[in-house]
């Protein structure tokens, strides 16, 4: 039988997992450490050395199809001493998961090696062989930092738990770019997101994501910047998309240089969701070149592009200060906004800091945009 206070603990998270809405991110469980030194060179040794405050992680190998999980005390430090590797497996994953309330995590800028390539076919989650996702879950607050996460089979970090600051990471799927014998000419990696946030008080700022999809992209959540990073080769910045009954309020996008991506910056709202709202979004700051699809995309037809649009979520204001330059490819677009109607596009979209040039003209479908150029 369950001590009683584990057997409330257990109910309070099914409880939180039977909610009908999706804006509560996860809470993990307070836990106090003992004051001690933990040191995992497998598997075998997590469940002790997650009891101590001071954990260090030495250069090891996960057995394959197996989830590296760390439930660390309050507070607790964590530091990478080597790297670790995940060799193949077609499976769910996540491949690593770190719980906790504000945890001290330093990678030392050694790899998370997910060995992305024996898995990529071109397909990402689409079909193919099944690739763990996302590669690494931070079910954990406090800071994130100096990690490189190298080769992910699809998509590469969730950010679930609120009040997380994210720095200093890189996203290497550069390898990814390439066809191989699976991808039928297409690259080899897809579906492979840098940042998937889904929580509130986050700061992700100096990071580097090279991949084939969104750098990052918010699913939901309040009080977001993501400042100072660098993207390639992916799809671009994105809210979104947004599904139903979710929340996104109070994203600053900042001094980010986005290279050679589909998009520069996008906004993405399911076409048949409802009961959600995007609001306050500022871009400051930002520069992009080699966009080859659309400079800005603000669309409520996702999946489509620029289809149908739907009305049951609401965007209101939407804002460029300052300085934000993006070249367009030949073949591009430079600003494309698709609303459904002027009340799923509200406020003030004020696009005076928005300098948009290359490529074909834009259209603005039910939106107050006012100022800018492009
Ligand atoms: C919440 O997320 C879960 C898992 O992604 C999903 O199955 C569920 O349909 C979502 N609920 C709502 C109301 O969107
Ligand atoms: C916004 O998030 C940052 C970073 O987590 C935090 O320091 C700040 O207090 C938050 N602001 C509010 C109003 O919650």
């Amino acid at each position: 039988m369950l001590p009683f206070s584990l057997a409330v603990s257990l109910a309070c998270i099914a409880a939180v997992a039977a909610s009908p809405f999706n804006s509560t991110a996860v809470t993990p469980p307070r836990k106090i450490g003992k004051r001690c030194t933990g040191t995992i060179e497998s598997l075998a040794d997590v469940a002790a050395a997650q009891e101590c405050t001071t954990i260090n992680i030495a250069g090891f190998t996960v057995p394959a199809g197996q989830t590296f999980a760390i439930s660390a005390p309050d507070g607790a430090v964590i530091s990478m001493t080597g790297q670790i590797t995940f060799p193949f497996a077609a499976w769910a994953g996540p491949l690593m998961k770190i719980s906790g309330n504000n945890l001290v995590f330093n990678g030392n800028n050694h790899n998370l090696d997910g060995q992305g390539a024996s898995y990529w076919d071109g397909m990402g989650g689409n079909g193919g062989v099944e690739k763990p996702a996302p590669m690494v879950t931070l079910d954990m607050s406090g800071t994130f930092e100096n990690v490189v996460v190298l080769n992910s089979p699809q998509r590469a970090i969730a950010i679930n738990t609120n009040g997380l600051t994210v720095s200093g990471v890189t996203v290497n799927n550069a390898a990814g770019a390439a066809a191989n014998s699976a991808s039928a000419g297409k690259p080899a990696g897809a579906n492979t997101d840098g940042f998937d946030v889904a929580a509130s008080n986050i700061v992700i700022k100096n990071s580097v994501v090279t991949n084939q999809d969104d750098c990052l992209a918010i699913n939901r959540g309040s009080n977001i910047t993501f400042t100072g990073n660098s993207c390639t080769g992916g799809h671009g910045i994105s809210v979104g998309s947004i599904s139903s009954n979710t929340v996104v309020s109070g994203v600053t996008i900042s001094n980010n240089v986005v290279t050679n991506n589909g998009n520069a910056l996008r906004i993405k709202t399911d076409a048949t969701a409802t009961g959600s709202t995007v609001s306050n979004i500022v871009y400051s700051g930002n520069t992009a070149t080699g966009i080859t699809n659309f400079g800005v995309l603000i669309d409520q037809s996702y999946p489509s592009t620029l289809g149908t649009p739907g009305t049951g979520v609401v965007i209101s204001g939407v804002t460029f200060s300052g300085t934000n330059k993006i070249a367009v490819g030949s073949t591009g677009h430079r600003v494309e906004v698709n609303c459904g109607s002027t009340s799923s596009c509200t406020g003030t979209w004020n696009f005076a800091g928005l300098t948009v040039t290359g490529g074909t003209g834009s259209t603005v479908k039910n939106a107050p945009v006012t100022g800018g150029s492009f």
